[in-house]
């Protein structure tokens, strides 16, 4: 059975707007999936789904919606309501670099609405749908931050160890009911993450490369690390004491902040 067979024929994707998720829509329209795309800028969604209905002959969805809003899950469970929705790619994320003692503590709410309350409404709401059908599939965008403790971005180390230990538990309790769900764990991405957060600019992934590796994954593991390099961090982490580990990545976070 092919993705589509399996997953189809809508998908669901937040944070479509840019970087990770507009790799998924462009990858999953490729397959003929139909697609639900949600961000906050409207003319990028506009403008993608223009392309890939043209591209690809798919129908296209454009939902503007602030995920981050108390009511953001409600809302796009009301707008794909009435779609034969097989796919949730919940992707959208944000990040803030900076010492917790220096940083505006009323951004927090944001953050953790964004990248946990909202995910986890939605992957309740999706998955519930989605064993009720007999099949689906879900992706939970998380990071390989989100095996350790993260100064210098400490609360969205936080956040993302929440996405993954979310995703790898619902992993575990859907065996059997045809609903696959997968934790992706990419390392630094080449998107706009970095520059929303605050960071300095450095390389990373391609994004393509990140979400074919989801794509490859999603039914046959409950987490995939993406990339090579990244695995082999995850893995080597295990073997030396956590505190070395986090002293460890502070002196890498402390230059990218
Ligand atoms: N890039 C990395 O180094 C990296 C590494 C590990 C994990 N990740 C994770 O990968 C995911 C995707 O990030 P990315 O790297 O692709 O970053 P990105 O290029 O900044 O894209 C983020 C996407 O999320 C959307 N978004 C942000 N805030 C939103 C809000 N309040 N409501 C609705 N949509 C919102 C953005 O769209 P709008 O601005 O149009 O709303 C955009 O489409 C995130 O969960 C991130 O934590 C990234």
């Amino acid at each position: 059975m092919n993705l589509k067979e399996k997953y189809g024929p809508w998908a669901v994707i937040t944070g479509a707007s840019a970087g990770i998720g507009e790799q998924f829509a462009l990858q999953l329209a490729a397959l003929k999936f139909n697609l639900v795309l949600v961000a906050r800028r409207i003319e990028r969604l506009q403008k993608l789904s223009d392309e890939l209905s043209k591209t690809h002959g798919i129908e296209c969805k454009v939902v503007p919606l602030d995920l981050s809003k108390e009511e953001a899950a409600d809302e796009l469970k009301g707008a794909t309501s009435s779609l034969d929705v097989g796919l949730l790619i919940n992707n959208a994320g944000m990040g803030y670099y900076g010492l917790v003692v220096n940083q505006e503590p009323r951004r927090y709410p944001t953050m953790i609405r964004l990248n946990c309350t909202t995910v986890a409404l939605l992957a309740h709401h999706f998955a519930k749908r989605f064993v009720a059908r007999g099949r689906g599939g879900m992706v939970i965008v998380a990071s390989t931050a989100a095996f350790q403790g993260t100064p210098h971005m400490s609360l969205y180390g936080a956040t993302k160890g929440f996405d993954l230990l979310l995703a790898e538990a619902m992993a575990q309790e859907l065996k059997g009911t045809g609903v696959d769900i997968l934790a992706l764990c990419p390392g630094a991405t080449a998107t706009e993450f970095q520059g929303s957060a605050g960071g300095a600019a450095h390389t990373g992934a391609d994004p393509a490369r990140v979400a074919k590796d989801a794509l490859c994954a999603l039914g046959r593991k409950p987490v995939v690390i993406s990339g090579f390099a990244n695995k082999i961090q995850v893995v080597s982490e295990r073997l030396f004491p956590r505190k070395l580990v986090v002293a460890l990545g502070e002196r890498v976070l402390r230059r990218l902040e």
